[in-house]
């Protein structure tokens, strides 16, 4: 018989990207699924969710719609729901969407094999959307390298509970992997080839794994030296961490470590201390300034970015223009901005909210244009230098070209063998493209 074959569809996050290679792999180990990237050659069909906004929620019933024919064509298939959405709904899931056979969450996902088995047994719907500590990743088979560049969980859940956010409800409280076990994912990822890894975390730099057997615990400060001395990885990066946990030995391993990238994602939400008040966040726009100072002085030239909320309720013309100032103090590399959705089951979903959506709309085309200024200012300001690129892959437009990304997180293309791949290379960045850049490899290479 042949392989049965697996077709993956994966909304929202990096940490979904990272679940869904681990479902590939415990299905993989268990049954000897192959991954398809063909919806129509697969015999399961997986559905990994995202419910940070209402549009991603929505997309999960349309997408089960469209693959309802799919299963009538051939009963035997089998479609399964995960992710955030599974989370929250749960068994309401194959009410709303019988053909669904299926349903798991974030932390059950180790468990694909049994479900699978169930659902085949029973002929209903097999659902675990519980949350069983960090069971999940003593399960999960050694990890499989695709390319140089490789992400690594190393904590689940966030315990911060802004106002607006499911993310503590759909993936529970903060809980950390211990530092051994990640150490020997990446470790075991350097031998296949890895080079740079991206350490996750909903609220990463809350991370405290176990050291040993002992009581103590290290942090991720400690985690990315420990990981910079792993054979082979030359480069780290860590998303996304929250401002009032931006602590010192962070800021520290900003000046001391090299081998941390010059790019950080540092979520604000918004410049207005009212709001950032009513959307609990735990910091004020002072505080957030005073950190950001304090990483550039630590590391100059470094990259920062944002997520933004525009609309939160109540949100005021006042507030919304100190968010405006705050863009023009800081001078982000780039941003990230959402229209604020009311997630049922968050306390902001509860707030009275007078601020019709055609100014939200506006306020937040407005902040999006401003932002665009300081990206295109600062792909810009990069024309001309010599930057280190680690060569990830082919060029998505192609013309024989390599595709990498610099320090501070931009992608390159530049002209370069096929066998660079895995490689750091200089390049000079000769002129900007619409989201990337357009380099020339340096024929005397400056840095290893
Ligand atoms: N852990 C991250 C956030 C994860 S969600 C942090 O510490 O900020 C990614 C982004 O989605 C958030 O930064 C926020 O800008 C946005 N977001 C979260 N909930 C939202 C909501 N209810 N409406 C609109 N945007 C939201
Ligand atoms: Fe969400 Fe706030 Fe945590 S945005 S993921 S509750 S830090």
């Amino acid at each position: 018989m042949p392989a049965p074959k697996l077709f993956v569809l994966t909304h929202g996050c990096q940490m979904n990207e990272y679940d869904s290679a681990k479902m590939a792999d415990v299905l993989a180990r268990s049954h000897g699924y192959i991954r398809t990237h063909d919806a129509e050659e697969a015999d399961l069909l997986l559905l990994n969710t995202c419910s940070i906004r209402e549009k991603a929620q929505e997309k999960v019933f349309s997408e089960l719609g469209r693959w309802r024919d799919w299963k009538n064509a051939d009963p035997r298939r089998l479609i399964g729901v995960g992710g955030c959405v599974a989370s929250q709904e749960g068994q309401a899931i194959a009410r709303r969407a019988p053909q669904v056979d299926l349903v798991f969450g974030p932390q059950t996902l180790h468990r694909l094999p049994q479900l699978v088995d169930q659902a085949r047994a029973e002929g209903r719907t097999a659902v675990d959307v519980s949350f069983p500590e960090i069971e999940k990743f003593d399960c999960l088979p050694a990890p499989r390298a695709e390319g140089p560049t490789a992400f690594v969980s190393v904590m689940e859940g966030c315990s911060k509970y802004c106002s607006f956010c499911v993310v503590p409800y759909t993936r529970g409280t903060e809980i950390s992997r211990p530092l051994d076990s990640v150490l020997l994912e990446i470790a075991q990822l350097a031998g296949q080839g890895v080079r740079e890894v991206t350490l996750l975390g909903q609220n990463v730099n809350a991370y405290r794994g176990r050291m040993g057997d002992t009581d103590e615990t290290c942090d991720l400060a400690l985690l990315i030296h420990y990981v910079a001395q792993i054979p082979g990885i030359l480069r780290i990066r860590f998303t996304t961490s929250h401002p009032a946990e931006f602590g010192d030995a962070l800021i520290e391993a900003f000046a001391e470590q090299p081998k941390l990238c010059a790019y950080l994602h540092l979520p604000v939400q918004s410049g207005s201390d009212r709001i950032l008040g009513m959307m609990k966040r735990g910091y004020t726009r002072a505080d957030f300034l005073r950190k950001i100072g304090r990483v550039r002085e630590a590391r100059p030239g470094l990259s920062v970015s944002t997520d933004f909320i525009v609309g939160f309720p109540g949100e005021t013309d006042d507030d919304f223009a100190r968010t405006l100032e705050l863009i023009a103090e800081v001078g982000f590399d780039c941003a990230y901005s959402f229209l604020y959705s009311a997630r049922p089951g968050t306390p902001a979903a509860n707030l009275r909210d007078g601020v019709p959506l055609e100014v939200k709309q506006q306020r937040l085309s407005m902040l999006q244009h401003r932002i665009r200024q300081f990206d295109d200012a600062f792909r810009q300001s990069l024309v001309g230098s010599v930057q280190p690129v680690l060569v990830e892959r082919p060029a998505r437009l192609g013309h024989g070209q390599m595709a990498g990304r610099i320090s501070a997180n931009r992608v390159v293309n530049f002209d370069a063998p096929a066998d660079s791949i895995g490689r750091v290379l200089d390049v000079r960045i000769t002129e900007t493209a619409a989201n990337s850049l357009r380099g020339q490899l340096l024929d005397t290479p400056l840095a290893a």
